[in-house]
């Protein structure tokens, strides 16, 4: 016997129910135009895999370029390079980051030259050089990290970063004052369009472990906190400030870090942002769901996908994420987006 309708007026399922329907109204697409893919390199001959970050390498040089073939390939705009620096050549501060031909310089150099039209972003930041693990130099009793000493290097890091090709130079260290130092330091040395993708709200977050294993930049626990630079994960109009702040500076995008559990940041930022804003699915949003899926407790390729297409629906112009080349194939096989 059928159930007698209900007397309902608007029923929302009406346009759930095909694959067809379901496509002609979605809100959020994510396509490989989003996607940038940070990738590690090394100065060893083989690459090796982060044992906390399952398909993450540390690169050689050699497979850096491959990857950033494959990259390139693929359709995705832009990636981002973070070296791994020998224990055997950090120091309290950081001279290795400037040395003119480091890893980092090296492979920005290398990338350029094979892949002219593939963006290369570097990190502006001590951490991958120092002994001690922080993103600048710490200040003479060492009991601080010192702002105003550090966004001196900064600028000249930032500045040989673009020389050495960088098409866009990306401060994480959340040093007060960088974003204008480093435009006026990129500016005076010739590097007017060299672009600064600000880490504007970037939180002093416990996701940020595994980037950590994969540089080996791992803070010593008696050490400062990061705290006393990167922000409280309990603060949200104060992300607003950080974002104003840099905006005002000349950022040309900004940037919310980590991704996933701060989607109110990015909703908030992309709501009053006038330039375009990105977010960082860390390390730690990566391992989760690697680890949730080996233990067959979540199905990998739906959370995968749910969580880039939440980014992005939250209010992310790009997306920096260590999922990039496998959705990026995904997506090229299928429909054009996800
Ligand atoms: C360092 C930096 C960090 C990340 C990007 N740049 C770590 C940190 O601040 O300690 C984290 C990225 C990730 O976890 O994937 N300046």
């Amino acid at each position: 016997m059928a159930a007698k309708s209900l007397n309902i007026l608007r029923r929302p399922r009406r346009l759930r129910r095909t694959d067809a329907l379901r496509r002609l109204v979605r809100e959020t697409h994510l396509s490989v135009n989003d996607l940038i893919w940070p990738l590690f390199v090394y100065a060893g001959s083989d690459s090796e895999e982060v044992a906390s970050m399952p398909g993450v390498m540390r690169h050689s040089l050699d497979s850096l370029l491959k990857a950033c073939g494959e990259a390139s390939r693929l359709g995705i705009p832009a990636v981002a390079i973070f070296p791994s620096i020998a224990p055997a050549l950090k120091d309290p501060i950081g001279t290795h980051g400037l040395a003119p031909d480091n890893l980092l310089f090296q492979a920005v150099r290398s990338v350029k030259k094979e892949f002219p039209d593939l963006l290369v972003i570097t990190d502006v930041a001590l951490d991958p050089y120092t002994s001690h693990g922080h993103d600048g130099l710490l200040s003479h009793d060492g009991k601080s990290v010192d702002n105003d000493a550090t966004v001196e290097v900064l600028s000249r890091l930032a500045v040989l970063e673009a020389q050495a090709g960088a098409d866009i130079v990306a401060p994480s260290d959340m040093m007060d004052g960088r974003i204008r130092s480093i435009r006026e330091s990129l500016d005076a040395a010739g590097h007017k369009d060299t672009a600064i993708l600000s880490y504007a709200a970037k939180y002093a977050s416990a996701l940020y472990g595994p980037f950590r294993d994969a540089v080996g930049s791992k803070i010593g626990k008696d050490s400062i906190s990061k705290s006393t630079y990167q922000m409280d994960p309990a603060n949200r109009r104060e992300a607003t400030i950080e974002v104003n702040i840099d905006i005002f500076e000349s950022a040309d995008i900004v940037m919310i870090k980590p991704a996933s559990y701060y989607l109110d940041i990015i909703r908030e930022v992309s709501d009053f942002s006038k330039i375009p804003v990105a977010a960082y699915q860390v390390s730690g949003e990566y391992a989760q769901i690697h680890a949730a899926a080996r233990l067959g407790w979540l199905d990998y390729e739906r959370t995968r996908n749910e969580s880039l297409v939440a980014i992005k629906r939250a209010g992310a112009n790009m997306i920096l994420t260590y999922f990039a080349k496998e959705v990026a194939e995904e997506i090229s096989h299928g429909r054009g987006c996800l």
